[in-house]
């Protein structure tokens, strides 16, 4: 090692990067064996982990849920650090129990016969293409129809280059087709069946896109959500909130060892493996520079950059050169390759005398185009798909976005928001629900009072708390999914440190990455960038043999 310690530099204080530093101090046995530092460019630790308050709740701006609870690195985190319980109530506490109420545009409420059997159509459907058994559902005469559909999808699922969302829409004609011979059904007002139906499945589609990031899902590459892999177990929410994991994470660290406001704008490093008297020429021993924004620099012997797949994206444009001399091509171009979409979380305080009844509403709308929608529901409520309390009694209400409707949110005053969601609001709330059709209790709650009791007071929204995840320099964005042209190589190629090493030399490990977007398997959670950082913190390790070191 020579007398002078290796200096590693972790850029970026989120998950990934505090539980490298997190590793990298404990398994040396807080020997000192490395010179240690994380700067990050905000102003606070955390990252895409952002616990806020809203109306006197604990609420979450960005990771929300541990995505199961067994074998989660993040769960045992929670457990250990006692971040599971809280006096303060917290977003969905209760796991959000109640069963979703589905209302059609222009307000009437559709019975589980319309709603169920596309919903499990559609769950039939991500569940084939996520590589799942798909469970027998024996007795309802539904699953063949859908299993009839997945036939017909998976034929098609060979192709290369086949999105989710075109096999989704397969699957949702197939069947209708399979169900031609079942005769036209009755739709409801000006809705016909097969409106309803479509709209019951872009419901999913929407929720599936928030899920996923992908503002389209004709861009999500369908041949890699089978290596996709979720923690089996419950998803729960953090009762004392997300930041108690990376605080715990942090705890450990000694002061001054994180730095904050330190936005690192180049990252020098020496493609060529040279000898070390060829790298002394240049920067001493050290091979990385970084620059920073205030002009200063460090150098560094190790880089962790776990910056996120917006910011790298963002970073190898003409005009950006985050990295001097930019990166090699197979790495800008599985850059360039996967995706990172943009997902928003929007707060809305409700007041009224009987809002504590607002429902888990699932809502159907018209399509952009239909001559039938209410003109005045702004398009980028339109592919919103659900609106809830944040617990059975709370006065906040959460709503997701996903795309370019997410992207607008951010641009959008808070009057104009306020008053979009107020109108769409009442348009599936506040209207009478008529039932001017003899047909309409196959599809219609017959029972409409129990509803018109819960809204005939005005739910008047006071105030709103949204994210900014896409135009936040410091993230561009919300999490990464593998785009249509690129796949699950691409993510392993993110994880390659450079320079890239031929067998011959020890790699010098200039720049290593981590992060969410690194990892094959559990790429865009919390666990996965978790993962990401540990493995990064174990290839230094192991570089300077140092795990044996470990108490
Ligand atoms: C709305 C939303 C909901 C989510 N929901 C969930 C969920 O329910 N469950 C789940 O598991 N995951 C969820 N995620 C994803 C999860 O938050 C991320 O996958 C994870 O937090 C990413 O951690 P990271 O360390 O890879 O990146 P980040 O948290 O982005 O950390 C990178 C850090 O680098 C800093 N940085 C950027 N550029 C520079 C620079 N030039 N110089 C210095 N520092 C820089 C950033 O400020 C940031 O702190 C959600 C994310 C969002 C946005
Ligand atoms: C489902 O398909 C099987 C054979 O594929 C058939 O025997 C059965 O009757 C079908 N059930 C329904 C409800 O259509
Ligand atoms: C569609 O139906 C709703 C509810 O019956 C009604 O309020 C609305 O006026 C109708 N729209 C059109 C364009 O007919
Ligand atoms: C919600 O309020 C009702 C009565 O208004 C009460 O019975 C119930 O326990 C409350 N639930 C929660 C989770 O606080
Ligand atoms: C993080 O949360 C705060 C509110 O507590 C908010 O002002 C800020 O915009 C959030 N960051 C992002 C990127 O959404």
């Amino acid at each position: 090692m020579g007398t002078k310690k290796p200096r590693i530099v972790i850029i970026g204080a989120g998950m990934a990067g505090l539980t490298a530093a997190n590793k990298l101090y404990t398994a040396t046995g807080f020997k000192d064996l490395f010179e240690l530092c994380v700067v990050e460019g905000g102003s606070r630790i955390g990252g895409r982990i952002n616990t806020s308050e809203f109306g006197g709740d604990r609420i979450e701006m960005g990771a929300t849920w541990i995505h199961g609870i067994g074998g989660s690195p993040i769960y045992q985190i929670a457990r250990e650090s006692h971040a599971l319980e809280s006096e303060q109530p917290w977003e969905c506490m209760d796991s959000c129990p109640d069963e979703p109420t589905t209302i059609a545009e222009g307000g009437f409420q559709l019975t589980p016969s319309i709603v169920e059997p596309v919903a499990t159509l559609f769950k039939n459907l991500m569940d084939y293409a996520q590589g799942k058994s798909i469970q027998d559902r024996a007795g309802s005469d539904y699953s063949n129809l859908s299993a009839k559909a997945l036939k017909i999808s998976a034929s098609n699922g060979g192709q290369r280059k086949l999105s989710v969302g075109s096999f989704l829409r397969q699957g949702l004609n197939s069947y209708w087709v399979s169900k031609k011979d079942q005769g036209e059904l009755q739709g409801y007002g000006n809705w016909s069946r097969r409106m309803l139906e479509e709209g019951v499945f872009a419901i999913h589609e929407n929720i599936q896109r928030t899920y996923t990031s992908a503002g389209d899902l004709l861009s999500l590459d369908y041949s890699a959500e089978s290596e996709y892999r979720m923690f089996p177990g419950e998803e729960i929410t953090i009762a004392k909130g997300y930041l108690s994991i990376i605080e715990s994470l942090a705890s450990v660290l000694p002061p001054g060892l994180v730095q904050l406001g330190r936005k690192v704008t180049r990252i020098e490093w020496q493609p060529e493996e040279h000898g070390s008297s060829d790298k002394e020429k240049v920067h001493g021993a050290r091979p990385v520079k970084l620059h920073f924004c205030d002009g200063s620099n460090m150098l560094a012997d190790h880089v962790i950059v776990t910056v996120s797949l917006g910011v790298l994206k963002a970073g190898i444009g003409e005009d950006s050169g985050l990295f001097s001399p930019p990166l090699p091509s197979f790495k800008s171009e599985a850059i360039s390759r996967l995706g990172f979409g943009l997902v928003n979380k929007l707060f809305l305080q409700v007041e009224g005398d009987d809002f504590n009844k607002f429902p888990f509403l699932q809502m159907v709308f018209h399509r952009p185009d239909s001559e039938f929608r209410h003109k005045k529901i702004p398009w980028w409520m339109r592919r919103t798909a659900t609106l809830w309390p944040i617990y059975s009694n709370s006065s906040v209400l959460l709503t997701w976005f996903a795309g370019k409707e997410a992207l607008e949110l951010e641009s959008l005053q808070d009057e104009q928001i306020i008053d979009g969601v107020s109108t769409t609001i009442s348009s599936f709330l506040s209207q009478p629900h008529k039932q001017d059709n003899s047909n309409s209790r196959e599809l219609c709650n017959g029972n409409m009072n129990s509803m018109k009791n819960c809204h005939e007071s005005e739910v008047k929204v006071t105030k709103i708390l949204k994210s900014k995840w896409g135009t936040d320099p410091l993230f561009l964005g919300s999490y990464s999914y593998v785009a249509v042209g690129s796949s699950g190589d691409d993510l392993d190629t993110m994880a390659e440190p450079l320079p890239k090493h031929d067998n011959a030399v020890s790699p010098s490990l200039q720049i290593l990455f981590a992060g969410e977007a690194t990892h094959r398997t559990h790429y865009s959670t919390t666990h996965g960038a978790y993962l990401s950082g540990l493995r990064e913190a174990n290839r230094l390790l192991h570089h300077y043999h140092c795990v044996e070191v470990k108490v």
